[in-house]
């Protein structure tokens, strides 16, 4: 982890450790098969970025209850699901450092392995007097499918549009991060005003953090982001530095781009990195994300100041700054 995400958690360091061991006590099974894979995908940790985004909005508007360590462990659960299916889809063999379940058991094992984390999720959700979180959550793990199937209904088609791409960003991974915000006001029983920015905030973080990943899907370094690297251009998928590239290079470059992506040259990903680097369409993504991130932050002004708030403000430039 680095500095810059150990001190944004630190202040909610008990209450993600909280999150950590529901999550583990939730998932336990009394068959060792199970545990076997769930132990796997647990060693390795991630940001813990949405739990952290339950737990400071609920800071932020008054405070922590158990109800925010319980609706910050169903998205992290809902957060790791669709990461062990996404790896499926991208057949990736690298996550957070370790292994993935397909690469390593094989892609039934993920499938179900990923079923068995969503479902868990909705089970402990179910859990809370209210069916409001269930309900949003719901809606939310929806809209991130719908998400996942618009981009592989536009895979292999390189004229994708900024707006479409838009719309892909929001639905499979900005969503997630506006419940987060959402539902950590809502517990709080927050005013409307505040629970809205606060899922602005959520929303312009989120689509600044997946156009971020989809520029170290290019740009970054297997070693230090912890994953398989230049999946999206294997895989056919066009992101903002593509998007861009396809929108302003000479004519030449783009019908370069595109035999490269429809071909299939084992080193495909390295001359593509090699023809967008020099030409700026790496910093337009860069700055589309800071223009999120800006967005995001203006969000909080509508909350009074608090500790809670100043992290809420430094995760932000975290999200584009982040090298992995
Ligand atoms: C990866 O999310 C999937 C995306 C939405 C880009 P994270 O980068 O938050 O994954 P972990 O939890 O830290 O591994
Ligand atoms: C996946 O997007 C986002 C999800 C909502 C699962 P990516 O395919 O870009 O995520 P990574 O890069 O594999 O983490
Ligand atoms: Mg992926
Ligand atoms: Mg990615």
């Amino acid at each position: 982890m680095t500095d810059a995400m150990a001190s944004i958690t630190e202040s909610i360091g008990p209450h993600l450790a909280a999150v950590e061991r529901r999550f583990h006590d939730e998932l336990d099974s009394d068959l060792r098969c199970v545990n076997t894979l769930v132990k796997h995908v647990s060693r390795f940790r991630g940001k813990m970025l949405r739990p952290s985004l339950v737990l400071l909005a609920g800071k932020a508007t008054g405070g922590l209850r158990d109800e925010h360590t319980t609706i910050a462990t169903v998205v992290e659960m809902v957060h790791m699901a669709t990461l062990v299916h996404d790896d499926v889809l991208d057949e990736a063999e690298l996550r957070r450092k370790g292994a993935t379940i397909n690469h390593l058991r094989g892609n039934e094992a993920a499938v179900l392995l990923g079923d068995f984390l969503i479902s868990h999720s909705f089970h402990l959700c179910s859990s809370l007097s209210s069916q409001y979180a269930s309900r949003l959550i719901g809606r939310t793990t929806n809209q991130l499918a719908e998400g996942e199937l618009l981009q592989i209904d536009n895979r292999g088609n390189f004229d994708l549009d900024e707006e479409t791409y838009l719309r892909i960003i929001t639905r499979k991974t900005a969503s997630l991060c506006a419940a987060c915000c959402h539902l950590g006001a809502w517990i709080n029983e927050a005013p409307a005003e505040q629970t809205a920015a606060l899922e602005t905030y959520g929303l312009s973080l989120g689509m600044a953090f997946q156009i971020q990943d989809d520029v170290l899907d290019i740009v970054g370094d297997v070693s230090t982001v912890g994953k398989t690297l230049g999946i999206d251009v294997e895989k056919g998928k066009m992101t903002l530095p593509l998007i861009h590239f396809m929108r302003t290079a000479p004519a030449e470059h783009r019908s370069l781009l595109r035999s490269l992506l429809a071909g299939n040259d084992p080193d495909k990903s390295e001359q593509i990195r090699n023809l967008i680097l020099p030409s700026g369409s790496i910093d337009f993504a860069v700055n589309r994300a800071h223009q999120l991130v800006d967005k995001a932050r203006q969000a909080l002004r509508l909350l009074p100041s608090s500790d809670a708030l100043q992290t809420m403000d430094v995760m932000a430039e975290f999200v584009v700054n982040r090298p992995h």
